[in-house]
């Protein structure tokens, strides 16, 4: 079975270490024989969650379309910058609005338990995001998804991608084949698809 994956990051920044780290997953997921669908959040803009907001005007369809996005892949690759020490908002705001649906025309839909993720980390600093990383997994692990232990975190972003966009390091372009790997077998594996 082709695994499909859906790959996006937590910054919409032009230029961003995680969208080039997003991108360099997608390449090597597509190279081993997955099909991706790699997506920018930028075209899912939603308002900070705000339960009275919830309340008066519905879940937005937005958090709606990505949840069925969710739903219709096997697994599920993040790539996060950090801020302070964790996600940004952009990533934890796309995650709580989502983790708010739970049905879809009547229909139970279900976007996270079960379902497989894998986390990439990226940062201007040495420190590669992992602060970041391990938030997001406790987040993920928190609404019961099946989070694989292989992670990629690339530091001193700046520095760190070739005019090609490949990684620079060789460590780095190995761990992405692994992640890579581990993700397609656990998708495989665990599947929770549902076909939209
Ligand atoms: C509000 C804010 C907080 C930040 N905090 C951290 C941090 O805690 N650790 C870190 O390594 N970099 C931090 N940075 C720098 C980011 O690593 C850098 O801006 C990076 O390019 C953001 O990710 P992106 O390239 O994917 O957009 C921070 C940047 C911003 C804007």
């Amino acid at each position: 079975m082709t695994p499909r994956i859906l790959v996006f990051a937590g910054s919409n920044r032009s230029g961003a270490y995680s969208g080039r780290t997003a991108e360099a997953a997608t390449r090597e997921l597509a190279m081993q024989g997955a099909e991706v669908t790699r997506i920018s959040l930028a075209d899912y803009p939603l308002p900070i969650m705000d339960e009275d907001l919830e309340e008066e005007k519905g879940i937005p369809e937005n958090a709606v379309k990505l949840a069925r996005l969710f739903a219709a892949h096997d697994a599920l690759l993040i790539c996060t910058p950090e801020y302070n020490g964790s996600m940004p908002p952009l990533l934890k705001n796309t995650i709580d609005w989502v983790s708010r649906v739970s049905k879809d025309a009547g229909k139970p839909l279900k976007p996270y338990p079960g379902r497989v993720v894998g986390i990439c980390s990226s940062s201007a600093g040495h420190f590669a995001g992992i602060r970041s990383a391990n938030h997001l997994r406790a987040v993920l692990s928190h609404i019961g998804m099946e989070v694989i232990a292989p992670q990629v975190s690339v530091p001193n972003g700046g520095d760190a991608f070739d005019e090609d966009g490949e990684f620079r390091d060789e460590r780095l372009r190995k761990g992405m084949a692994r992640l890579c790997s581990t993700l397609m077998q656990h998708a495989r594996l665990l599947s929770t698809r549902v076909e939209p």
